[in-house]
């Protein structure tokens, strides 16, 4: 059977649910954060290694001054209340992004996440948080263009430009899910969504279930991959 190595996930629609349940659309973030630990535990059941998260992109700034505070706040109410059993599970928390952006507790909180962490060897868990694509793109040139500085041989190739991005410990994304019904990348991973599974489901992200999460595989392993080549 086909496995599956990485997942890739919008989660998507946390205001509109809210919003659909006559609450504010913080709350919608809230149950989503709960999720965030449903989907990570269902996706190491089903034998994904790596889980990669979007939580916040680099535009998610232009929201109202208390959303984005609130949103801030989440990781010190979800790892406080779950890092101890992630630990147990295995999870290797991984936080991807410009961090230095984030308030500081936010990012102390992430960081702590990953740093005690970072010896397990079950399910690999990245949270992007203050990520976006095109910024990590330009982050990689100027990294290149330092490099180069101190080393005017480097020559840049597929694989080293590989390692000046953000994501430079994630694999090739092969299954990108967006929750809520929208069908865009929204900056997401461009590098590694290049030869990606894409689907989009109508269920927001708080509704975005263990059940759905499995169709979603299922649904990809009768996908016909040819990374640019043929296959009969
Ligand atoms: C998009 O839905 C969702 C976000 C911008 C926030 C996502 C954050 C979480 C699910 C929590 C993250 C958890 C941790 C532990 C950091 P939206 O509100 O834009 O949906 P809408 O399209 O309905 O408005």
């Amino acid at each position: 059977m086909k496995s599956i190595n990485h997942i890739a996930i919008i989660m998507d629609g946390n205001g509109r649910w809210a919003k659909a349940q006559g609450k504010i659309r913080t709350a919608g973030h809230l149950v989503g954060a709960e999720n965030v630990r449903t989907i990570a535990i269902a996706a190491n059941r089903l034998g994904v290694k790596h889980l990669t998260l979007y939580a916040f992109s680099t535009e998610n700034w232009q929201r109202s001054q208390e959303e984005v505070s609130y949103i801030m706040k989440l990781p010190a109410i979800f790892f406080k209340k779950y890092m101890k059993e992630f630990i147990d599970r295995g999870f290797r928390m991984e936080i991807i992004g410009e961090l230095e952006q984030l308030p500081k507790s936010t990012k102390e909180v992430l960081l702590e996440a990953e740093e005690e962490s970072k010896q397990n060897k079950g399910l690999h868990l990245s949270i992007c948080m203050n990520y976006g694509g095109q910024s990590e793109t330009v982050i990689a040139a100027k990294r290149y263009a330092k490099a180069l500085q101190e080393n005017p041989k480097l020559e840049l190739t597929m694989d080293n430009f590989h390692e000046f991005l953000l994501t430079k410990n994630l694999p090739p994304v092969d299954l990108m899910i967006r929750t809520g019904g929208e069908e865009r990348i929204s900056n997401y991973l461009p590098w590694q969504l290049a030869y990606a599974e894409l689907m989009f489901v109508q269920e927001s992200w708080p509704e975005f279930s263990e059940e759905v999460l499995k169709n979603c595989i299922e649904k990809y392993k009768h996908r016909n991959r040819r990374f640019g080549g043929v296959k009969e």
